[in-house]
């Protein structure tokens, strides 16, 4: 059991860390754009997760190892112990994933398949896979968008019950009634994301926002 992440629930919600980077909010604005294109649109979801990827792994435990440079032996610091899983929400986090894999390709990474029911806003469980080892891992949560908050909420759920224990949930955008819902539900799991926007419309697209991130990675409509 880490000391970082106690079984009790904490008494304040986790934190919520919106990226203040130059290049996130350049990569962001792009991706906002109606005109970027599908190739675009992925490219820079892969860049804008690199970068997120960097936060979201900020607090990894290191451990010392005694290596020889090409002058002389020194102490250097490698990842200690099991390390990450991240944990793709289909199909929209997909897009995410590429970029973390880009920064840590070693990690193990897990799906689970939620559908946004277009009359209720419910999430809807259609699959899941995911490594047996959850609990030994920092398991990092990857969906563009947390809107509502449902379907976060939902993966979150279901990673807990298959034993994970520390938790990291990343998005490109969310808003205020999103965070509500998901730290209501998971005060124990850090929020990581490039930006806060106004708010929800009727449809539960997020303003400004920047349309359907599923559609606009694969070129659907
Ligand atoms: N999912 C999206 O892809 N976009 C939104 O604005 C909200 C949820």
């Amino acid at each position: 059991m880490s000391e970082t992440f106690p079984d009790a629930a904490p008494s304040q919600p986790a934190t919520v860390t919106v990226l203040d980077h130059p290049l996130v909010q350049h990569k962001l604005t792009r991706l906002r754009q109606r005109d970027t294109s599908t190739a675009g649109f992925r490219r820079l979801t892969r860049e804008l997760s690199l970068l997120m990827a960097y936060e979201a792994t900020r607090d990894l435990k290191l451990e010392p190892v005694e290596i020889e440079t090409p002058l002389e032996p020194t102490t250097g610091m490698l990842l200690s112990g099991k390390k990450l899983c991240f944990v793709s929400v289909l199909r929209a986090g997909n897009g995410i994933l590429d970029g973390m894999l880009d920064l840590v390709p070693a990690a193990r990474v897990g799906h689970i398949g939620l559908y946004r029911d277009p009359a209720t806003l419910e999430p809807v469980e259609y699959y899941m896979k995911l490594p047996d080892d959850l609990s030994e891992r920092l398991c990092i949560v990857v969906d563009p968008m947390l809107a509502t908050g449902h379907s976060a909420v939902a993966a979150v759920s279901k990673l807990k019950q298959q034993g994970a224990r520390q938790i990291t949930f990343v998005c490109m955008l969310c808003v205020p009634e999103g965070l509500a819902t998901f730290q209501a539900a998971h005060p124990d799991v850090r929020i990581v994301t490039a930006a806060v926007d106004r708010g929800l419309d009727d449809h539960g697209y997020i303003r400004p926002g920047l349309g359907d991130a599923g559609d606009r990675l694969f070129g659907t409509k």
